[in-house]
């Protein structure tokens, strides 16, 4: 047996029934028995964007339909633009126009946006459908795809309205990335740096190593950091599901990331929203005292080199801040950031993960990365 076709699974627990990740090249014609297995739904709604559905749609809907599967593909315009309320409405209603009942499911196959809409379109229909997750982006193989968390954007903010709604299963399948544009393979990679930040200095090496590797998509590299990246992502969603606390160290960068990402009108792409997030996010912790001095230019020059953004110099510091009390990490006033304590340790205490920032510190932290020149 080819030993690329092995498959590797990741258990997940969840309370509403756990579910596996499934690892391997070629992973997607395993679809329709994954799909037999965990929902056994006769009919499914094969829900992606129009770039994916041009790709990979049938594939994976012509292996559907060759298990018997009534397959009907849905498909909207590409781009967090479309990661809307409108869009959700759009794919709702080519559902019920297709006649599919409470015992259909869901299949997302495309990158962060499918799977955020595509998993609240199924977290809401007919009260709630299964969805099984099949990512095509490394940033929605290594995280998004992962976790449970599904949602819209509003004209307010990112991610402002949806719902907790974990996969049957996730299908990730390498394979797929060979059709994806360098710009979105650099912006996951963002999210692999925020992986190893969190929780493991020796992976951030490893990246920082293999970032030629990385970078022109070499498959042996890419299935390295997808394998790593999907136990860091899926440890945290199993020792905090609902994000009460560990697992809000995956949103470093994010609160800041967010504020850029809205901010540039979705030009940024997430990845790379997150990346300058991290480094002013560093920076801030560093300011705070709560992270070791030295990380932000450390981060920001492991960004680099993967050809990721680092300056959040084109904003204005206080605009940023405004668009980070948007998001729905503000309680009561100031806003909750996650930082790091060091470059693979996460928190900003022994068993603290996140810490209310005054806006005064967060703008100043922003001005000081513009004044020095570096690392923005
Ligand atoms: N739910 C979560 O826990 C979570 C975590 C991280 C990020 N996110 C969300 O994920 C989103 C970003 O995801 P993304 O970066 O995957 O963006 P995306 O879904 O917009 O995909 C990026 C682009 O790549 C194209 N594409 C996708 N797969 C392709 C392939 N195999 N070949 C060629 N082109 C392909 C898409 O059409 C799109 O244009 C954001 O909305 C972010 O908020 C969610
Ligand atoms: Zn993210």
């Amino acid at each position: 047996m080819d030993m690329t076709m092995r498959d590797e699974r990741v258990a997940v627990p969840a309370a509403a029934g756990g579910y596996e990740i499934h690892l391997a090249e070629g992973a997607l014609a395993r679809l329709p028995g994954i799909l037999a297995s965990t929902c056994g739904a006769a009919r499914c709604a094969l829900v992606t964007d129009e770039t994916v559905a041009a790709l990979h749609a049938d594939r994976a809907a012509g292996a559907m339909r060759a298990a018997g599967l009534d397959v009907r593909i849905i498909a909207f315009p590409p781009g967090e633009r479309n990661k809307t309320r409108e869009t959700w409405a759009a794919v709702t209603d080519a559902m019920l126009a297709a006649g599919l009942g409470r015992d259909a499911a869901v299949v997302a196959l495309g990158g962060g946006v499918v799977g955020d809409l595509a998993g609240f379109v199924a977290a809401t229909y007919m009260r709630g459908v299964p969805v099984v997750q099949v990512p095509t982006t490394l940033l929605a193989m290594i995280d998004a795809s992962i976790g449970g968390k599904t949602g819209v954007d509003t004209p307010a903010g990112k991610n402002l309205v949806g719902a907790f709604h974990p996969p049957r299963a996730v299908v990730a399948d390498p394979a797929l990335l060979a059709t994806l544009p360098a710009e979105h393979l650099r912006a996951g990679l963002a999210e692999a740096v925020k992986h190893g930040a969190i929780a493991d200095a020796a992976y951030l090496q490893w990246i920082g190593a293999n970032g030629a590797a990385l970078a022109a998509a070499s498959t042996g590299a890419l299935l390295e950091l997808v394998r790593r990246s999907i136990e860091i992502k899926a440890g945290f969603v199993a020792r905090d599901e609902h994000e009460r606390g560990p697992r809000k160290l995956l949103n470093f960068g994010h609160t800041i990331g967010h504020a850029v990402e809205t901010l540039s009108g979705y030009r940024l792409l997430h990845g790379e929203a997150v990346a300058i997030g991290m480094v002013a996010e560093a920076a801030l912790g560093e300011r705070l005292g709560v992270t070791e001095r030295g990380s932000a230019s450390a981060v920001a020059a492991l960004l680099q080199g993967l050809g990721l953004p680092v300056a959040a110099g084109e904003f204005d510091a206080r605009s940023v801040v405004e668009a980070t009390r948007a998001d729905k990490k503000a309680r009561g006033g100031q806003v909750e950031y996650a930082l790091i304590r060091r470059m693979g340790e996460g928190g900003v205490a022994p068993e603290r993960w996140s810490i209310a920032v005054r806006d005064a510190d967060a703008v100043a932290s922003l001005d000081a990365l513009r004044g020095d020149g570096a690392p923005c």
